[in-house]
């Protein structure tokens, strides 16, 4: 298994350009199993997550085309099984997201429940409700949910009694090649799903009210074949942006979207960054400052997202004063919490709370990444503690953060991979 060494203490410095977003990469790449045509989708980042589903779409007899320039083409006339596996799957929770165009498209489908990050038991509880809503008939079965439909999936009026991302990225899909109309309440509204909703509606589906809680779809009997792009990655840029915070820093994120970070950017100002937009670029200037403590509670967007709740508490971390940070969207994302102690940070947790008390400096210490974003806490810890920090399990970051050394370095950050099987 890869470990990072960081040798810490240096304020990062200069441009990072931003990927396309891996949250917004995956159900656009699911999303042409629902057409009858060629499906380009640009500004696709290299992670582990979309090689994973890549590889579920290739299971099943899809055409994937690596193109230049971060470009994929996916033909799904091809398609031969509609099963997705336990092996591919389990390595990854977004997979679920192929059940339902495959049962609005192909009327069956074989998904293995999913796995993913250890971040809490996350059913698709919600995901299955509405597809039965919609006339499919759902049977859970050695670990597998086994869907078919009679005819076409009929639409409906759908409530989530939670807001799921997932969930409405994947009834969002199944809706758009339903019979008649699908309302779907308390709908989720993070720009993944106006993105995903977008390039429907490029293939000819009928959808209005993304973005907001309530999305409209009138389903139609086909969709034909689109060009489109992924959104850029708003949790990568926030995590270079507080990067740049924690280090007394000045960094400036490019082909960004400083619309999609609007709690996030309060929330740096707050901690006593000075912050300036452009259309599609960020710039972060802490002006050598200690960061100030913030509070925070995560919640749906457009609040303050549960996947930066952990760069934030490394940056609490160092911070002047005392902070307090609820997590209200999963059960079990304090993981980090021991490992960040680790580095002498003072973190107490008392159930969905955390209280940080702030400590001048962070010494170096070898760490352990236990999911994604609480891996990128580590690297956030390590570039500000002073010495050597050595992270290991990375396999975790890449599946979330494309080139995420390079960048970094870029930025002035001294770090190395250790490959496992090289030792070096
Ligand atoms: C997506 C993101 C993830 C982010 C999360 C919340 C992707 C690939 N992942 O995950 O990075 O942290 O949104 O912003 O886009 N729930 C149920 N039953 C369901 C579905 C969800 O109980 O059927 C619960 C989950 O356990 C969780 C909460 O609802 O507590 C939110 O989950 P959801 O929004 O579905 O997260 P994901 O789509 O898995």
């Amino acid at each position: 298994m890869d470990k990072l060494l960081i040798s810490g203490g240096r304020a990062l410095r200069g441009e990072v350009r931003i990927s396309g977003a891996k949250n917004a990469a995956l159900p656009l790449l699911v999303s042409p199993l629902l057409a009858d045509g060629v499906v380009t989708i640009g500004n696709v980042p290299h992670l582990q997550d979309v090689t994973t589903i890549l590889q579920v779409l290739g299971r099943m007899g899809v055409t994937v085309t690596m193109m230049e320039n971060n470009q994929v083409e996916i033909d799904a006339r091809t398609l031969t099984s509609a099963v997705a596996p336990y092996e591919l799957v389990r390595t990854m929770r977004a997979s679920i997201l192929v059940l339902g165009p495959l049962l609005a498209r192909h009327g069956e489908a074989s998904v293995s429940l999913p796995g993913g990050c250890a971040i809490g038991s996350r059913p698709v509880d919600q995901h299955l409700k509405a597809l039965v809503a919609m006339g499919a008939d759902i049977r859970v079965e050695n670990g597998y949910v086994h869907g078919k439909v009679n005819g076409r999936l009929k639409g409906t009026r759908l409530v989530f009694d939670m807001v799921t991302v997932g969930g409405t990225e994947n009834i969002l899909m199944a809706a758009t090649l339903a019979e008649g109309t699908t309302v779907i309440e308390n709908a989720a509204r993070e720009p993944e799903i106006v993105n995903l909703a977008d390039i429907l509606k490029a293939m000819g589906a009928k959808i209005e009210g993304a973005g907001t809680d309530t999305i409209t779809v009138h389903g139609v009997e086909s969709l034909h074949g689109c060009t489109h792009d992924v959104i850029p990655d708003r949790i990568e840029t926030g995590s270079y942006l507080c990067a740049a915070a924690m280090t007394g820093g000045h960094v400036r994120t490019t082909a960004a979207d400083p619309k999609q970070l609007d709690a996030v950017l309060l929330k740096l100002q707050e901690a006593g960054a000075v912050i300036t937009t452009g259309p599609d670029w960020i710039d972060l200037d802490m002006q050598g400052r200690r960061p100030k403590a913030v509070s925070f509670r995560t919640a749906p967007h457009p609040a303050f997202p549960t996947d930066m709740q952990a760069q934030f508490m490394a940056l609490n971390t160092i911070a002047e004063g005392t902070s307090t940070i609820a997590e209200t969207i999963f059960e079990n994302r304090f993981m980090h919490v021991p490992e960040l102690c680790r580095f002498g940070a003072k973190v107490a947790v008392d159930g969905h709370t955390a209280i940080v008390t702030g400590v001048e400096k962070l010494q170096a210490a070898p760490v352990m990444a236990t999911d994604l974003r609480a891996s990128m806490s580590l690297v956030l810890a390590g570039l500000a503690a002073e010495g050597d920090t050595v992270i290991d399990r990375l396999y975790h970051m890449d599946r979330g953060y494309e080139r995420l050394e390079e960048k970094l370095a870029g930025l002035g950050a001294q770090l190395r991979r250790i490959s496992a099987r090289s030792g070096s």
